[in-house]
């Protein structure tokens, strides 16, 4: 289970305060056995307009679920974002922006800078009758002004939900209707590598499909300066109103309670979730752990490459880098476009000091060879983080190696959109790394392995990873739907937070992430639920069962491979195949788009009429062999059928 080899600590692994892992141990022990009084002193990094008396107030008992930190407290996160460094460090550099295309230029955006676009986005909106507490819709590239936008929200207290550009219209519309959302903000297209992304097209679709919101403002970024439909009185382009504004906003003080944004995430069934985070835990929580696990010093340059559509993206892409004042590096197009080395040749151009990333980006690196680096000296390198999946140990020894040149720590950090910040990770310097496991829990944070039964684990084991006590930066609810929130998370083990994840804990306490036990796949770093791609799939004329499941990709960690059963009058055709792909890629976005769709004649189930998902996948997976029982189906002779039906498209 373990890996032998594990990597020491070495003194390139720098670490402000001690090198081993005592320094962690015992802020550890602190922050557990002590909790109210390690938060309370770690809540001082943040500015609090008005202070906080009580730390925490939380019950995980699903008859009693309440989560809140620091209840009585008001801040404003973008002052802390922006306004406190703008003193003595207005003029550092809070982003560089690098276009997709090279020889566009790039951006330099310095944190006085960031403070007027934000201001003057934060007018727009008041202007466009936004107040706190509505929810405003952002459908973005990866350019500044999407972080502009989300910041300007947090000015006046207005929740964010961002959705993520690769989503089609439909999923779009049902994320605006879900918010109420009157405004949206978007550009007039994207641009990932050699292609563009209709944003506002899209947009146009989405309200045109919402049911129950009518969205009065669209806020247009010239992206491309691409010829797009124009509704006035509805449409506005984004300079133009921004121009106008005063270059002040005063920040609204909002309670630490208060929501600060909704992210829709998959989960096993219905639709996805809008889980909400909210102002005051999610600061201090997220401040602390940038500046922790990637060991951020003030001038260092830092670059994660997500995408602000993911948890990732929001957490440490715009508000953790902000809080410390830190510079980062934003990336709008594809890593390995137009050369296989754009990744490795964008950390030189700006000596990036810390990469944080994901294991499927980094196995397609890999899986380029010397091309991905080639030309490129690396050497400003000192810290990389991975997250999003599982690492499998080759395409770690492969980053470790070739990427960090065995200078440079890797953090493999564990957390999830719920958790709102990182909860499993070495701290560099002080953690020993063993490659595949996302090492020890974070300051705060209390894991518990346990078994089907709901018995807590000791020792060396393998179960269901829960969470035993809250934390700062935990979601509160899920948007508009409570009950929803207390099923999903706190229902399967009595008291507990579970994350659907399974895991090993080792000899060391180390763990070690084996993937989701619930019905999500996990596709090129991205949650994908398999009842929402069913959903869609039934929708269509044709189908009449769905079953999807996830089958091992060399890069993408998963690809989604899809069983449907056609109604009677419908022949399965290559041509149908096209057709049901580009539905899904309709209805949920390109991201969604089945990789492999075998027609069946029928689906394995149980008497009760329940899809046996195990032995889809195994067939997916050509493990015939390991079938396992299968005495329980109702009718076993489908499973024949399905065997000869997979060798045929194979
Ligand atoms: C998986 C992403 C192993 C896990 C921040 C989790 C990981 C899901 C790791 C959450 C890791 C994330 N090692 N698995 N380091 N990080 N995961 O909500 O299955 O997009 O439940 O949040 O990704 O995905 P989400």
């Amino acid at each position: 289970m373990t890996e032998p080899s594990s990597y020491p600590v070495m003194d390139v692994y720098r670490q402000r305060e001690a090198t081993d892992l005592s320094h962690y141990q015992q802020q550890y022990d602190e922050s557990i056995n002590n909790s109210d009084a390690f938060w309370r002193q770690k809540a001082q990094r943040i500015e609090w307009t008005k202070p906080f008396t009580e730390v925490e107030n939380s019950s995980f008992d699903r008859d009693n679920l309440h989560i809140r930190w620091f209840e009585d407290g008001e801040l404003n996160i973008t002052s802390n974002c922006i306004d406190r460094h703008l003193d003595k460090h207005g003029d550092n550099t809070a982003f560089i922006f690098e276009p997709n295309n090279p020889d566009d230029s790039n951006r330099v955006i310095s944190y006085k800078e960031l403070y007027r676009h934000v201001c003057q986005m934060a007018n727009a909106l008041k202007s466009r009758g936004v107040k706190k507490g509505d929810v405003v819709t952002l459908y973005m590239p990866m350019i500044p002004e999407a972080i502009f936008a989300m910041l300007a929200c947090a000015r006046i207290g207005a929740p964010h939900s961002v959705v993520f550009g690769g989503f089609s219209p439909e999923a779009l519309a049902d994320r605006i209707d879900n918010g109420q959302s009157k405004v949206v903000i978007t550009a007039d297209e994207g641009r990932r590598g050699s292609k563009t992304i209709p944003l506002k097209d899209n947009v146009d679709v989405a309200i045109q499909h919402c049911h129950s919101t009518r969205v009065d403002t669209v806020i247009v970024v010239a992206n491309t300066g691409a010829e797009i439909t124009w509704v006035d009185g509805r449409d506005v382009d984004y300079t133009e109103i921004t121009d106008e504004q005063a270059v002040d906003c005063e920040p609204v003080s909002v309670n630490a309670e208060d929501p600060l944004f909704i992210l829709y995430t998959s989960g096993s069934t219905g639709k996805p979730k809008g889980v909400v985070h909210t102002t005051g835990g999610y600061s201090v929580y997220n401040s602390l752990a940038f500046e922790e696990i990637f060991d951020y010093h003030r001038g260092e340059t830092y670059w994660c490459t997500a995408d602000i559509g993911w948890i990732t993206g929001h957490s440490y892409v715009v508000y953790g880098p902000l809080l410390n004042g830190a510079t980062s590096v934003i990336y709008e197009g594809m890593p390995n476009w137009p050369t296989a080395n754009r990744a490795a040749t964008i950390v030189d151009k700006y000596n990036v000091d810390i990469l944080y990333t994901a294991p499927t980006a980094i196995r397609a690196m890999m899986a380029d060879g010397d091309k991905s680096i080639e030309n490129c000296s690396l050497s400003s390198l000192r810290l990389l983080g991975t997250v999003g999946e599982p690492i499998n140990p080759e395409a770690w020894r492969w980053l470790h190696s070739e990427v960090g040149k065995n200078n440079c720590p890797i953090v493999d950090t564990w957390w999830q959109t719920e958790t709102g910040g990182i909860m499993l990770t070495p701290l560099p310097g002080a953690t020993a790394l063993k490659p595949g496991s996302a090492t020890l829990p974070f300051f705060g944070i209390q894991p518990e392995v346990l078994d089907a039964d709901g018995t807590v684990l000791n020792g060396p084991c393998s179960g269901g990873l829960c969470i035993a006590k809250s934390w700062p930066a935990q979601a509160r609810t899920i948007f508009g739907d409570h009950q929803r929130f207390i099923d999903t998370y706190f229902s399967s083990y009595d008291g507990y937070y579970f994350t659907s994840d399974g895991c090993n804990r080792d000899e060391d306490g180390y763990y070690w992430i084996t993937g989701r036990v619930d019905d999500v796949l996990n596709v090129a770093g991205h949650r994908m639920g398999t009842a929402e791609i069913e959903s869609a799939l039934v929708a269509h004329h044709a189908v009449t069962e769905a079953a999807v499941v996830g089958k091992p990709h060399a890069i993408k960690g998963e690809a989604i491979y899809v069983y449907v059963s056609l109604n009677s009058d419908t022949e399965a055709s290559p041509a149908l195949e096209k057709e049901l792909k580009n539905w899904v890629r309709q209805e949920i976005g390109a991201i969604a788009s089945p990789d492999t769709i075998q027609f069946a004649n029928g689906l394995p189930k149980t008497r009760s009429g329940k899809i046996m998902r195990r032995i889809l996948r195994k067939i997916a997976s050509d493990e015939c062999d390991q079938l396992g029982d299968t005495s329980t189906l109702a009718d076993p002779t489908v499973v024949d059928q399905l065997i000869e039906q997979r060798q045929m498209i194979k």
